[in-house]
């Protein structure tokens, strides 16, 4: 087993593109762009997985509305097997949640790690995209998921402490992981053109401050921008998606562009290098 600060994303070649979702701060909308960015590529004809990545403070299920009998605790436990613990979601993928329960797993233990290892590797070759929808900041755990990607998402809102955060957390994935790229959706925007520049300010201070492993910076790729949409905080009071409550609010057509850019860059590339 691979030292945790390395990275080992998975190549290609086994299945499904491995991409993780992740922020600095808490609550910028990782879990609600996990599973509306599945939802709409789903829609593309996708098969899609998200995996509940945030081992010990999951809410999958809550958006979702979903009630597993058997999770992730249970095949970590060797009460159940994969298969049994996926479930089929209202927007048409796949998820794999980890309940409740998990709090012995938010540590990075050598069992966690190979736990977790398996069951990627094992789900991989049944999908076209497996999304992990990690916890915030820059514990072990959440970067060991992310070490495992081959792309990363980074979420953060205009708000200046979401920034700090996201730049920490760039930094460590630069610096610690040697990744050479990071793809930005700055959710809960105001204005349209706001994520692309707060994206370029971070490139200019990530470009003074951070360099990789090879002496390089490392390169920010604005994904996309999602404004802020009272539809999303209903649908989550609903517990719906709002691919599905309301697909026509600006928030769901922001996912459905990041899905389309997304499946065209990362996802059907042939190659898979995304750039
Ligand atoms: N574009 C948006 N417009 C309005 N509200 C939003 C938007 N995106 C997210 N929210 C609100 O932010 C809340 C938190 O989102 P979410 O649970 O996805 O964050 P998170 O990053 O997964 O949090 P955690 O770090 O705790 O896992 C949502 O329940 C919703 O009310
Ligand atoms: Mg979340």
């Amino acid at each position: 087993m691979s030292d945790p600060s390395t990275p080992t994303p998975m190549p290609p070649a086994l299945g499904a593109r491995v991409l993780a979702v992740t922020s600095g701060k808490g609550g910028v909308g990782k879990t609600f762009l996990s599973a509306n960015l599945a939802a709409a590529l789903a829609r593309r004809g996708q098969r899609v997985l998200v995996l509940d990545a945030d081992l010990g403070l999951a809410n999958l299920d809550v958006v979702l509305n979903l009630h597993p009998k058997i999770t992730l605790h249970d095949v970590f436990t060797g009460k159940a097997t994969i298969a049994e613990a996926i479930v089929k979601a209202p927007g048409g993928f796949s998820v794999l949640l980890a309940g409740s329960g998990m709090v012995e797993y938010s540590r990075l233990t050598p069992e966690v790690r190979d736990e977790f290892l398996g069951v990627i590797r094992s789900v991989m070759p049944n999908y076209d995209v497996l999304l992990l929808d990690t916890g915030a900041g820059i514990s072990d755990v959440v970067l060991f998921a992310v070490s495992l990607a081959s792309e990363v998402m980074v979420v953060a809102t205009p708000e200046p402490t979401s920034l700090t955060d996201a730049y920490a957390a760039i930094k460590v994935l630069a610096t610690q992981h040697k990744r050479q790229h990071v793809r930005m959706v700055i959710n809960q925007t105001a204005r349209p053109g706001d994520g692309r520049a707060i994206t370029s300010q971070l490139q200019q201070v990530l470009d003074r401050f951070v360099t990789t492993g090879a002496g390089r910076s490392v390169r920010l790729i604005h994904l996309g921008d999602i404004p802020v949409d009272p539809a999303v905080r209903e649908a989550v009071m609903r517990r719906q998606l709002l691919m599905v409550n309301a697909p026509g609010s600006p928030a769901a057509m922001a996912v459905t562009e990041l899905a389309r850019k997304l499946d065209e860059t990362v996802i059907s590339r042939a190659d898979g290098t995304g750039n």
